[in-house]
């Protein structure tokens, strides 16, 4: 102690001196350790899908020195920590624990936000605070987001068969920015212009695509998709938008009468509004009596169609007294809080009969009695016409007995030698006939009668001179006494000859 002392007392001093001075002189002890102690954070990018646990990779080799490492996330204008050893948020955890070494952190469930740029951050202890001392370079993460909140939207207010309408496709929050949209009309691919991609929120983006379709009433049943496909997507996302939503279909309003106009007095008359082919279902039907309405009821719901449209009847029954006559019914429906459509009758009432089963009667009896009264009119023709004929005939007769001499019979001892008659031994008679010179083929028509002696043979005209007139040669008329003969016929077309059958007195 003594020695110690005794030594400490002679060259104490100048040794703590020359310590002291070696450590103030010696300020390069700090910079050794800071060259010799590395930071690697060799991620320069990574990316990860939403929901996936992000690792971001730091170390530390070299001289250990007080001081935390943190990782750091840039954010904006600002480094914001997202790690610091003592658990900063529950989703980031240090993947070796205590490790003076391995600063790998993993982020779990990542999300859209997460995206952006991570520092690794060596810090050494400061007098008030830490101060930033080594920082690695940088590791930029990208979250590969799928598109969320998909949506199709159509037009605000229902559209008519017929307009134009467009629908809107959205979808945002996803990364990267490359998208395809595709458009089915029910499941046929249509024609619709390339997605527009817009920067949606923090790293990622939004997408809006817009089809047009020309509605129709048979829309009703229709559906419209809207596809997406993305990076991020095994399977294409879908939305389907039914048109029933876009499309209203105006009713077609009739009335039926039945019986049918003009209805007779004090008969039950049912007037029928046909409301048909609307969409949605949602009318309201008022029956009008001479612009009053009238009282029916609740009218039935509206039933749907097997187009998917809706249609509905309502029935009005009225007592068609004769103060009732003229007066006019009107249907009116009010569809989907449009302006009203309407269809009017008016009641014709019939004069009353006198008899209604008489009436009935007649009605029948003019159904049944048609046939017959043609019949009637076609006999009463007939007989008509037949009396005519025999008419004619007769008159005809009488003026031929008039005006037909041109027979003559001769006795055969008047006959002359220059005539063409002969002399017949067998009592016979010999007759003269005229014929016309010009008409060779003269229709003749031989009259026959029991009581007549005479034959008569017209002749189309009665010859006004004898020389028009020509001689018939009779050789072969053969007047016979004979008392009976059976009926002459008249001779072929071709021959020259007629046969007159003379009876005597
Ligand atoms: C955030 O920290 C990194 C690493 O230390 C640095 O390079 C960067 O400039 C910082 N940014 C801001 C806004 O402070
Ligand atoms: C790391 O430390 C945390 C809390 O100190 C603990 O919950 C976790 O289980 C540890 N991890 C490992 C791999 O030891
Ligand atoms: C740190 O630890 C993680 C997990 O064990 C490992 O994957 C990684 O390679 C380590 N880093 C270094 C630099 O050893
Ligand atoms: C992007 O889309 C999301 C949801 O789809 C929406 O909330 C956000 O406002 C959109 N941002 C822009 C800039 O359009
Ligand atoms: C579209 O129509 C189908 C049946 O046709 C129905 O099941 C579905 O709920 C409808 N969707 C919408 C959004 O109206
Ligand atoms: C119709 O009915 C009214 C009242 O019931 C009655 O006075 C009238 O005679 C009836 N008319 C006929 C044609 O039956
Ligand atoms: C009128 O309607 C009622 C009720 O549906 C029915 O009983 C009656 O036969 C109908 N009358 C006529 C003329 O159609
Ligand atoms: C109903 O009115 C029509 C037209 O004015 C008329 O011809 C008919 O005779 C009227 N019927 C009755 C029953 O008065
Ligand atoms: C009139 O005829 C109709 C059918 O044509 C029948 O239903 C009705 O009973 C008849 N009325 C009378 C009074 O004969």
């Amino acid at each position: 102690m003594e020695l110690l002392s005794s030594v400490s007392g002679s060259s104490v001093l100048p040794l703590t001196c020359l310590f002291l001075i070696s450590l103030h002189a010696w300020p390069g002890a700090d910079a050794r350790a800071k060259r010799s102690l590395q930071l690697q954070q060799p991620q320069e990018e990574v990316s990860v899908s939403v929901g996936q646990t992000l690792a971001l990779h730091c170390s530390i080799s070299g001289d250990d020195l007080a001081g935390p490492v943190k990782w750091l996330k840039a954010l904006g204008s600002k480094n914001r920590t997202i790690y610091d050893q003592k658990g900063y948020s529950p989703r980031v955890t240090r993947v070796v624990n205590e490790s003076s070494t391995n600063y790998t952190i993993h982020i779990s469930n990542v999300q859209v936000e997460d995206a952006g740029t991570y520092y690794c951050v060596k810090f050494k202890k400061g007098d008030g605070q830490d101060e930033v001392y080594l920082s690695g370079r940088g590791t930029k993460v990208l979250v590969r987001a799928s598109p969320a909140s998909m949506a199709v939207s159509g037009p605000e207010h229902r559209v008519e068969p017929g307009s134009s309408v467009r629908f809107t496709c959205t979808a945002g929050g996803f990364f990267p920015g490359e998208i395809g949209v595709k458009w089915l009309k029910n499941g046929a691919p249509m024609t619709a212009p390339q997605p527009q991609v817009t920067a949606g929120q923090t790293n990622s983006y939004n997408m809006s695509s817009t089809a047009e379709v020309t509605l129709q009433a048979a829309d009703v049943r229709s559906q419209l998709t809207c596809v997406v496909s993305h990076a991020t997507l095994r399977a294409p996302l879908m939305r389907t938008y039914n048109l029933s939503n876009a499309v209203r279909v105006p009713p077609t309003v009739r009335v039926l009468t039945e019986p049918p106009n003009p209805v007779e007095v004090n008969k039950t008359v049912n007037f029928t509004c046909s409301v048909e082919g609307f969409y949605p279902d949602a009318v309201t039907l008022t029956w009008l009596e001479n612009g009053m309405e009238a009282n029916v009821g609740r009218p039935p719901r509206p039933k749907e169609t097997s187009q998917g449209t809706f249609e509905l009847r309502s029935l009005l029954e009225v007592q068609a007294t004769v103060e009732k006559n003229q007066s006019v019914f009107t249907c009116q429906v009010v569809h989907d809080s449009q302006s009203p459509v309407s269809s009017a009758v008016t009641l014709q009432i019939a004069v009353p009969a006198a008899d209604q089963g008489a009436s009935n009667q007649s009605l029948a009896d003019k159904d049944n009695l048609i046939p017959i009264y043609i019949a009637v009119g076609v006999i009463c023709t007939v007989l008509a016409l037949l009396v005519v004929a025999i008419l004619y005939l007769i008159r005809a007769k009488q003026s031929k007995s008039k005006s037909s001499p041109s027979v003559r019979l001769h006795e055969p001892e008047k006959s002359s030698g220059a005539a063409t008659q002969e002399s017949d031994p067998n009592n016979l008679t010999y007759a003269d006939l005229n014929f016309d010179k010009e008409k060779k083929s003269i229709r003749r028509i031989i009259e026959m009668s029991q009581q007549s002696e005479y034959a008569c043979i017209q002749t189309s005209q009665t010859p006004a001179t004898d020389d028009n007139l020509t001689y018939a040669d009779l050789d072969m008329v053969h007047l016979s006494k004979a008392p009976k003969r059976p009926d002459p016929h008249p001779e072929e077309a071709g021959s020259e000859y007629a046969s007159v059958q003379i009876q005597r007195k």
